[in-house]
């Protein structure tokens, strides 16, 4: 049974955590002792799952961060560092959908700024933790939509015929090249790679932004017991990758729920993985000769 797991003096990371299955993992995984270290843009609601975690019985704390900005990104790996000396579990789970196009600060297509370059740049920055913390992991969610997502290296803004879902589907796509890249490139280090598609929850926070014809969509099925999941019930496949003493060897896999699924077969495209690897390194500032 997955939740008799102990964490106790393991670390945990949680993006988008404030809400949604991300809050509803980093209670569950606090409950199992660990230490959950929550992130996302509301203070108050971050500071609603800091107490979650603790009345589960976890060490919680709250580092605010904006992922459309990767001076932030770069702030919150900073903040981390000065408190924790080890990373046990990193997990990659803020994400956003815009029902128009919306253009970042530094200049990126928001969902790709915050569902992918975000991520990226993170465990950039948190990967040498990670390693000497190891064994550890790298959970990621993503979403069964990756499969109708398309990746143009040549537009990677997106600047030209925008649409929600297509740019939401490249970013969750994006999610898993990059996964199954950074667990090619860490076999045998004793961190592992793997993501995650927790099942479609439509009372989440994620289609809030959407077009009105989704959200009228999303609000019925929401009412509707046989359609979607939980957010609760979502969260079981995240904690399983975060925390099951089965799951510590696998690496480069994708899961659907608790159950592993097959993996799209551009994820084994190795020349896309490594151009979409070099040009988000270009994007976010570092060499791409990592890790
Ligand atoms: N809901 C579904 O049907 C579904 C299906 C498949 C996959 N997923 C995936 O599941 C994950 C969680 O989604 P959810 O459904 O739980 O959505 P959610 O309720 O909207 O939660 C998203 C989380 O991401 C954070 N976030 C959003 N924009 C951010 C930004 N700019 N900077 C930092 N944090 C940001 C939010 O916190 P703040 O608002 O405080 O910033 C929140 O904590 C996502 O990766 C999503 O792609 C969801």
């Amino acid at each position: 049974m997955i939740d008799d797991e102990d964490m106790t003096n393991r670390v945990v990371l949680v993006t988008g955590a404030t809400g949604g299955i991300g809050r509803a993992a980093a209670r569950r995984l606090g409950g199992r002792g660990a230490t959950v270290v929550v992130t996302g843009r509301s203070r108050e609601r971050g500071q609603a799952a800091v107490a979650e975690i603790e009345q589960a019985g976890g060490e919680g704390a709250f580092v605010r961060a904006d992922f459309a900005a990767m001076a932030a990104v770069r702030g919150l790996a900073d903040a981390f560092r000065k408190r924790y000396d080890r990373l046990d579990v990193l997990i990659h789970n803020a994400a956003c959908s815009h029902d128009e196009r919306r253009v970042t600060d530094d200049g990126y297509e928001k969902a790709l700024a915050v569902n992918h370059l975000a991520p990226y740049l993170l465990t950039h920055e948190l990967l040498d933790l990670l390693r000497a913390s190891a064994p550890a992991r790298v959970v990621s969610t993503s979403s069964t939509v990756h499969r109708r997502g398309a990746i143009d290296l040549d537009d990677l803004q997106l600047e030209t015929d925008y649409d929600a879902l297509d740019a939401y589907a490249r970013s969750k796509l994006a999610n898993l090249l990059f996964t199954t890249e950074l667990a090619a490139r860490l076999d045998g280090t004793g961190v592992t790679a793997n993501a995650v598609h927790p099942g479609f929850v439509p009372d989440s926070g994620l289609y809030r932004d959407a077009s009105m014809p989704v959200r009228a969509a999303t609000a019925v099925a929401a009412r509707l017991p046989f359609v979607g999941t939980s957010v609760q019930d979502a969260a079981d496949g995240i904690v399983r990758l975060a925390a099951a003493s089965e799951e510590a060897e696998i690496n480069g896999t994708y899961f659907e729920g608790c159950e592993r699924a097959d993996l799209d077969s551009r994820l084994r495209d190795e020349r896309l993985r490594e151009r979409l690897w070099n040009a988000s390194a270009d994007l976010v500032g570092v060499d791409p000769a990592w890790p």
